[in-house]
This record gives C-alpha cells, sequence and structure tokens, in this order.
C-alpha cells in the first residue's frame, strides 16, 4: 500500500482517497508509527499529511530521518513537508507571517511534479513556518507569496514535497501533481479498480469462510447491500440476509430490497415483519432519546431471534457486516466526542454474539462502496440511496408513533423524494429529511372549508460528512411543487415548512 501518515490534521483520509483515485490502495497510519513498523508494511511509497502543529512547538511530531534511508519514495504536504525539510537538512523559519487560502504557485522549474502545468496556478495553502532552504539535492520548483520554497523534489531518491494542500478542491491541479508523485517519481502502477476490489475481496471472504454459513443483516442501505452482494458473489446460497421490517421504513424501501435486491444478486432473503412489535412498543412514547433507545433494543430482540431460528437450521458462524474504511480509521483514534444521540445502526449489534465477523467493506470509503455496488449490478436507487437513519420515521414524527402518523409522513416523504428525483437534484443534495409535527395543528382553509390540520418540515441540506450541513437553497418551483402536492394529496397536512437552520447549530435530523 501507499501509507498516508496522518499528523493530526482532518486531511489524512482525504489524501488516502485521493491516493485511490489514482488507482493506488491507500492506508492512512499514526504519526506514531515507527520507521520499522511503517517499513513493516511493505509500502509502496509514504506520504506525510499536513497538521496542525508548527516543528518549532515543543513535542511536535518528527520525522525519523531513518525513513529517507529505506529507498522508499516518500512525498511530503503542508506539515510534512516541512518536517520532512528539517529531516533532510533543510531549514524553516518561523515567519510568523501566515499564509491561508487560496493563494497563486509560481513555478520557477517544471521538474516531474509540475511539467506542462500552468507557470502560475491557484493553490490552496494553510502554514505559519516556511521552508526556507530547501535540503541538499533537491531542486526547488515554485514558490509562492509567502513561501520562497513550495515545492521539492530530489527525482533520483524519489523524495518530493509541497507546501499547499494538493488533496483539496481549491488545488484545481493537486491531484494530477499526486498522481505525477505516485506513477511518474514513485513509480507505483494504477492497479486499485474496482474490478480489481471485487476480486481481491470475494477471493478473502472465500478463504476467511470456507465452507461455513453466513448471515447479513439488510437495512435497504448501501453499505449493508454491497456487503451481502460481495459475500453472496463469493458463497453463493450459504449466505442468508435477513431484512426487519419495522414499520419505519419510507414508501417503496421493503420492495427495493424484497424485489430489486433479491433479483440483483439471487440472494436468500428472509423478511421478519415487526410492524405491529415495533408500534406496540413505541406506543405512548414521545421523547425522542426514549425512542431511539426503543428501537434500537427491539430491532436487536428481533435480529437475534432470527439468528437463533437460522442458526438452528444450519451452521451459521459467520456475520456480514458494512463497516467502512472510516470507521476504522476513526475507532483506532478514540474521539472522546460527545454523544449528541445515541445513533442506532442498523446491524450494530452487541459484542456477546457467538459470531466471527465478515467485513468486507472495511478498507473502502463511501463512493468505492457506491462503485463496488455498481460494479456488482446493484440497482440505482440502492447504491445512489442517500443516508437514511436508522430509527428511520420513528425520529421524524414529532410526537408519539403511530400507524396513521407513520402513513401521513410516508406520502408528503414520499411526493418530496419524487419532486427531488424529477428535478434532477439527489446528487446536488445530503438528503432531504420530512418531518411531521404530529402534535402541532394549525387552521387552513381549502375549497370552502376551514381545515386544522399538521404542518410537514422540508429539512434539505448540503453536506460533506453529516458533521456539518448547510440548508440547501432549493429552486423556488421545486419547493412550491412540493408544497402544492404534499397540501393536497396528504389529508391532514396542510402546511408546509421549511427548515433554514445550518447544522451546527441544528442535527440534520429533528430527533
Ligand atoms: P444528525 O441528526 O445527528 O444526523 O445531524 C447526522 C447523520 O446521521 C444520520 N442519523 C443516523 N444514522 N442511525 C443511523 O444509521 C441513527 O440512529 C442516526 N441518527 C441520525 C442522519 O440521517 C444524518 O445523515
Amino acid at each position: 500500500p501507499v501509507l498516508v501518515v496522518d499528523f493530526g490534521a482532518q486531511y489524512a483520509q482525504l489524501i488516502a482517497r485521493r491516493v485511490r483515485e489514482a488507482q493506488v490502495y491507500s492506508e492512512v497510519v499514526p504519526h506514531t508509527a515507527s520507521v520499522a513498523e511503517l517499513l513493516a508494511k511493505d509500502p509502496a511509497a509514504i506520504v506525510l499529511s499536513g497538521g496542525p502543529s508548527s516543528v518549532y512547538e515543543q513535542d511536535a511530531p518528527s520525522v525519523d530521518p531513518a525513513l529517507f534511508d529505506a529507498g522508499v519514495p516518500v512525498f511530503g504536504i503542508c506539515y510534512g513537508f516541512q518536517a520532512m525539510a528539517r529531516a533532510l537538512g533543510g531549514t524553516v523559519e518561523h515567519t510568523g507571517n501566515r499564509e491561508y487560502g487560496r493563494t497563486d504557485l509560481e513555478v520557477a522549474e517544471p521538474g516531474v511534479l509540475h511539467a506542462d502545468l500552468p507557470g502560475r496556478h491557484p493553490v490552496w495553502m494553510s502554514h505559519g513556518d516556511e521552508v526556507n532552504k530547501a535540503p541538499e539535492g533537491f531542486t526547488v520548483t515554485a514558490a509562492s507569496p509567502r513561501a520562497t520554497v513550495a515545492a521539492f523534489e530530489n527525482v533520483e531518491r524519489r523524495l518530493a514535497g509541497v507546501q499547499y494542500h494538493p488533496e483539496v478542491a481549491h488545488s484545481p491541479h493537486g491531484q494530477e501533481v499526486l498522481r505525477r508523485f505516485l506513477h511518474d517519481i514513485a513509480g507505483v502502477r494504477p492497479q486499485w479498480t474496482v474490478a480489481s476490489i471485487v476480486d481481491d475481496q470475494v477471493a478473502a471472504i472465500r478463504e476467511q469462510v470456507g465452507d461455513g454459513r453466513a448471515i447479513c443483516g439488510l437495512s435497504g442501505g448501501v453499505d449493508s447491500a454491497v456487503a451481502a452482494a460481495l459475500v453472496q458473489r463469493a458463497i453463493g446460497d450459504r449466505l442468508t440476509c435477513v431484512f426487519v421490517d419495522h414499520g419505519l421504513l419510507r414508501s417503496g424501501e421493503r420492495t427495493q430490497v424484497e424485489r430489486d435486491f433479491v433479483a440483483a444478486t439471487g440472494v436468500n432473503l428472509v423478511t421478519v415483519d415487526a410492524r405491529e412489535r415495533f408500534l406496540a412498543a413505541l406506543a405512548g412514547v414521545s421523547d425522542p432519546e426514549q425512542k431511539r433507545k426503543i428501537i434500537g433494543r427491539e430491532f436487536i430482540r428481533v435480529f437475534e431471534q432470527a439468528e437463533r431460528d437460522l442458526k438452528a437450521e444450519g451452521d451459521y458462524r459467520f456475520l456480514v457486516q458494512g463497516t467502512l474504511y472510516p470507521d476504522v480509521v476513526e475507532s483506532g483514534g478514540g474521539t472522546g466526542a460527545a454523544n449528541i444521540k445515541s445513533h442506532h445502526n442498523v446491524g450494530g449489534l452487541p459484542d456477546d454474539l457467538a459470531f466471527e465477523l465478515v467485513e468486507p467493506l472495511r478498507s473502502l470509503f463511501k463512493d468505492e462502496v457506491r462503485r463496488v455496488g455498481v460494479e456488482l449490478g446493484l440497482p440505482e436507487t440502492i447504491v445512489h440511496r442517500q443516508p437514511f437513519p436508522g430509527p428511520g420515521l420513528g425520529i421524524r414524527i414529532i410526537g408519539e408513533v403511530t400507524a396513521e402518523r407513520l402513513d401521513l409522513l410516508r406520502a408528503a416523504d414520499a411526493i418530496a423524494r419524487e419532486e427531488l428525483t424529477a428535478a434532477g437534484l439527489d446528487r446536488d443534495i445530503w438528503q432531504c429529511p420530512v418531518v411531521l409535527l404530529a402534535d402541532v395543528r394549525s387552521v387552513g382553509v381549502q375549497g370552502d372549508g376551514r381545515t386544522y390540520g399538521h404542518p410537514v418540515v422540508l429539512r434539505p441540506v448540503s453536506s460533506e460528512d453529516a458533521m456539518t450541513a448547510d440548508w440547501t437553497r432549493l429552486p423556488y418551483d421545486v419547493l412550491e411543487r412540493i408544497s402544492t402536492r404534499i397540501t393536497n394529496e396528504v389529508d391532514d397536512v396542510n402546511r408546509v415548512v421549511l427548515d433554514v437552520t445550518s447544522k451546527p447549530p441544528g442535527t440534520i435530523e429533528w430527533e
């Protein structure tokens, strides 16, 4: 792999994704890893990421100069560039001149990294210190207003670096520069393709599962669907999928799983219809956290029962989970983030289950998972489904959850989704929860009569990762169509309102 050494900025995962976009497999490793530990992974190249520190701070993470004698190609970015310069005998000065944001790079000497790129082009910078002398044997190839040495390379030793952030979209030639380092300087061959991912994972699953049997919980979302499809490709009939219909799904979602997913994969599917059970457990409850806990608890109970039933039929020793690479990286980080909402992940099961886990997406980013889904022939509706919370519509009804209220919300939600899709906006928004304010009524007039119905809230958001979000400026004509249709077609809803709150301070879901 190419190892991306994380110096503690938020950029390491993004760099790892960009390396993969250059069709090279990458992994994120902490900067505390020793040179011996790095080399033990037999890296094709190493990228030193940016970080929040100054090389002058006490305890600032440094780079062991031994790394550069190992013959492994190294690329330094921002802080990694400075740490590299220092370790190799160049100098870094604490100027106090911060250069932050978009700036112009002046290419002095094209070299390999910047050959044939415009002599002056925009890049994204974020630094306080500055490399003012490159190490011996390195060619300085570019400068910027606040960095006399903004890029250097030593092609013979396969070492190079840039002060700017090539991984961000604000550096329009950044991906090309990264690609040149990987392919042209480091000599890594571009072999990480969707087809290779599928082949590797299928082989790995066969190896792990042998002639055993596996169970997979499906939620209707992309991760569990792609994980199941990969395992199905590897072990065929020895996989059984379990789909719990908790009655909190949106219109059409059960069909997508029962009909479309099964048609695309030929997977064995058991649907557990637990709608009554969830409604009974939720009766009389309107507190959000309590609802979440009840839904999580009931889900686990139903799923465990399904597992016991299957285990009675055959030797199911393996459980498939759609864990993604960012979860793996982040759970290694121990963030200690405050628990804002108790997230319930469908398939997020207790530790004491007697199963061995199969996690075929553990090394993949979300966009790669979607591409694998397409490669496996999964339907568009599943592969490009927007995020939908495990507790489903249960946390989009503000107030008690009842069968009638679920029907109302399902109808309103289906209209909003239809219109957003028809307007071609699905890929522009992150998601658009529709929320029923079930305990609120307001006066309206329809036909000749007074109405006294519920409002629904549209919550369209734009986001990169759901950690922060902005409300999406949907076109007025689309909002108008959604509003007109919902108030006309959904009995008992007489008002549609738009949520114009960013996150923070609002969260995406209302509960
Ligand atoms: P919030 O409301 O915390 O939501 O801003 C952030 C993202 O997470 C989704 N979400 C959940 N997903 N189980 C999930 O699998 C949950 O319990 C859950 N709660 C919120 C939400 O839809 C948004 O994408």
